[in-house]
């Protein structure tokens, strides 16, 4: 028997320690809780996304009457600006998320689908997304998607097939 070890590092940083990108990202994310439709849960996620070209994309949680047909803001921000800009790269991803008494204190992280997605956006554009978590007291950040779900699945276990175009 042998015991495989995955190293999992993440940082924890202060806004202060942020450089100027980064805290105009996470910014984006808190304005985008605003735009939260999110009446049963009443927890407003926002998310921004940064591609390659300068562009920043933001999105939130938009949830449903039929529960399991809303949707979290990082694949409402994901997918928009991998439809709008399917050629851009994103280049890091900042969420924030607030309940009625304000920002979280201690970050959320993506749920699992959302992690899925992450995944398959690294995987279209050959690299990796800087994910930033927001949080009152401090700041996550984390240099890719491997580290909040390691032993991923991916295309790579599918039979081999013709190169993928993407359309
Ligand atoms: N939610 C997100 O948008 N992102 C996360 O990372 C966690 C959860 C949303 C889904 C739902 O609208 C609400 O938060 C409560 O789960």
């Amino acid at each position: 028997m042998k015991e495989i070890h995955l190293d999992i590092r993440i940082l924890s940083v202060s806004y202060d320690e942020l450089d100027d990108r980064e805290r105009a990202l996470i910014n984006a994310a808190k304005e985008a809780t605003a735009r939260s439709y999110s009446p049963y849960s009443k927890f407003a996620v926002g998310a921004a996304a940064l591609l390659a070209n300068g562009v920043t994309v933001t999105g939130s949680n938009q949830e449903n009457a039929a529960y399991p047909s809303g949707t979290c803001a990082e694949r409402t921000t994901l997918f928009y600006a991998n439809s709008q800009y399917p050629d851009q790269p994103v280049l890091m991803l900042a969420i924030a998320a607030r309940n009625a008494s304000g920002f979280v204190s201690t970050p959320i992280t993506p749920c699992g689908a959302c992690r899925q997605v992450l995944l398959e956006t690294e995987k279209r554009s050959g690299q990796p997304v800087r994910i930033l978590l927001y949080g009152e007291k401090n700041i996550y950040i984390l240099p890719g998607v491997k580290t909040l779900l390691p032993l991923s699945f991916g295309a790579e276990f599918l039979p081999a097939q013709e190169q993928a175009t993407g359309t």
